[in-house]
């Protein structure tokens, strides 16, 4: 049957099949089930990317407006020139994990399904909202019985720029993989907690909708739905959120900048006057922040430690990315700024020491920084920030919520 396939598609489509192969070994113990595998791909693959049937095509219609012929790209993103080598090279994606347009699609699922929650009222989206930089414009988060989160929620973009892999405010996370099932299982965000049945309970509640199994084939080459997976699944779905079509993007793509950061094509002189405050040291009369906040990916540096928010803070917390910031306050893990100046007034004059402070923050005498903005620089960052605003992103019907129901 191989034989006889021939051209540049279809050949594309059998290495894919072979990828999802070699996947599909690493999952499965027993050599002669993996040999089984292989040889059920290779039928699937001679009618398409995976032929699941009419019947599941069917199935999926009934609940989502998904092409399981057609799946949308989210497996080789569109980065601009000006996610060069080295930027791309903190993808923090594991080898055992990269992203499919299949796996993230079932992510995409997952991730917008009330499901995912005990009584069905809270999916991700509902603290993650994509007009909201995939984040929550309140304090906290609201969780599946009305409980509020013990911290403010995360926009999500560019996660998988974090090279220092860890997520959540305080690290606590060791990956994606790790972090995705864990506001399923917590008492307040999503309920599937130990008594409420855990990964048993999620596992069977998935299992009897009739999209999932249909999906997890589609996407893993069988039906079998592990925790491995919708850790997989979810953790390619948030990695696939990459934003590079922020005006600063393109004002960075038309003009990548040298040492001494000059004009950004496309941004007033106000902007670019934010972006040099940005990017240039405390020591050369900027604001440090690019220091921590990493151009282009506005990803936090992996050996960023706290930022000074209060005195004697021994806890080292992260932040996202800035990208989105603009639409996506209130700030900081607790939410304790309402606008941007205010963050900026932080960094010019707030800075509290304590254990965790980043050497960063601190001036050659060892006290943190004072850099004292005026009123005009304070402005000029806030609308540099404002430039961070992936319009195209918040809209991207790949992110969307899937669901026709
Ligand atoms: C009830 C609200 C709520 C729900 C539901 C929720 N989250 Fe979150 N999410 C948060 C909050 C709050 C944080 C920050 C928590 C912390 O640091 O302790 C967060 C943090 C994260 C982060 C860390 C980002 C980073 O850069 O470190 C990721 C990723 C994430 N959530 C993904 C998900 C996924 C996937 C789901 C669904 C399985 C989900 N969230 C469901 C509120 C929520
Ligand atoms: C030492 C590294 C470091 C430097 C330098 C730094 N930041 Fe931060 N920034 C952080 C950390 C860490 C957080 C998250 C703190 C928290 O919530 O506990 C953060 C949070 C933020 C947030 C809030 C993000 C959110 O999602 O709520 C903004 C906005 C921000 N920083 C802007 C700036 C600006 C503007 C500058 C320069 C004036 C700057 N930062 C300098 C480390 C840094």
């Amino acid at each position: 049957m191989a034989g006889m396939v021939s051209g540049k598609a279809q050949r594309r489509r059998t290495v894919r099949a072979g990828d999802r192969t070699v996947t599909g070994l690493m999952r499965v113990a027993a050599a002669a089930v993996a040999v089984f595998v292989m040889a059920a791909c290779a039928d699937a693959d001679a009618t398409g990317p995976i032929d699941v049937g009419a019947s599941s095509a069917e199935v999926v219609a009934r609940y989502l407006s998904i092409d399981l012929a057609a799946p949308p790209n989210y497996a080789a993103p569109d980065y601009r020139a000006h996610y060069t080598r080295q930027v791309l090279a903190q993808d923090n994606s594991p080898a055992a994990n990269p992203v499919t347009d299949e796996g993230a699609t079932l992510g995409r699922v997952l991730f917008h399904d009330t499901e995912l929650s005990l009584n069905r009222t809270v999916s991700c989206s509902s603290c993650h909202v994509q007009s909201q930089g995939f984040g929550d414009e309140r304090v906290f988060s609201a969780g599946f019985e009305g409980g509020q989160t013990g911290s403010h929620s995360m926009r999500l973009a560019n996660a998988k720029f974090f090279d220092g892999d860890d997520m959540f405010w305080d690290r606590r996370a060791d990956d994606l993989e790790d972090q995705s099932l864990q506001p399923v299982f917590d008492r307040v965000e999503m309920g599937f907690s130990g008594e409420a049945g855990g990964i048993e309970a999620l596992i069977a509640r998935l299992s009897a909708l009739e999209y999932y199994p249909v999906l997890f084939e589609w996407a893993f080459g069988s039906d079998e739905i592990t925790e491995t997976r919708i850790r997989a699944a979810l953790a390619q779905y948030v990695r696939s959120i990459v934003s590079a079509g922020s005006r600063f993007d393109d004002g960075l793509a038309q003009a990548p900048p040298g040492p001494g950061q000059g004009n950004l094509p496309g941004l007033t002189d106000q902007e670019n006057e934010g972006f040099r405050l940005f990017t240039r040291p405390p020591n050369a009369g900027g604001a440090g922040c690019a220091g921590c906040h990493e151009v282009p990916t506005m990803a936090l540096d992996g050996n960023s430690r706290s930022n000074g928010l209060d005195a004697g803070e021994t806890r080292i917390f992260k932040s996202p990315s800035l990208k989105n910031v603009a639409v996506g306050g209130p700030y900081m893990h607790d939410g304790r700024f309402a606008t941007l100046t205010q963050v900026v007034e932080h960094y010019s004059t707030g800075i509290q020491d304590g254990p965790a402070l980043d050497r960063r923050l601190r001036g050659g005498n060892g006290q943190p920084i004072r850099p004292r903005l005026s009123v005009a620089e304070t402005a000029a960052l806030v609308a540099f920030m404002e430039t961070l605003t992936d319009t195209g992103l918040l809209e991207d019907t790949r992110f969307s919520s899937p669901f026709t129901r």
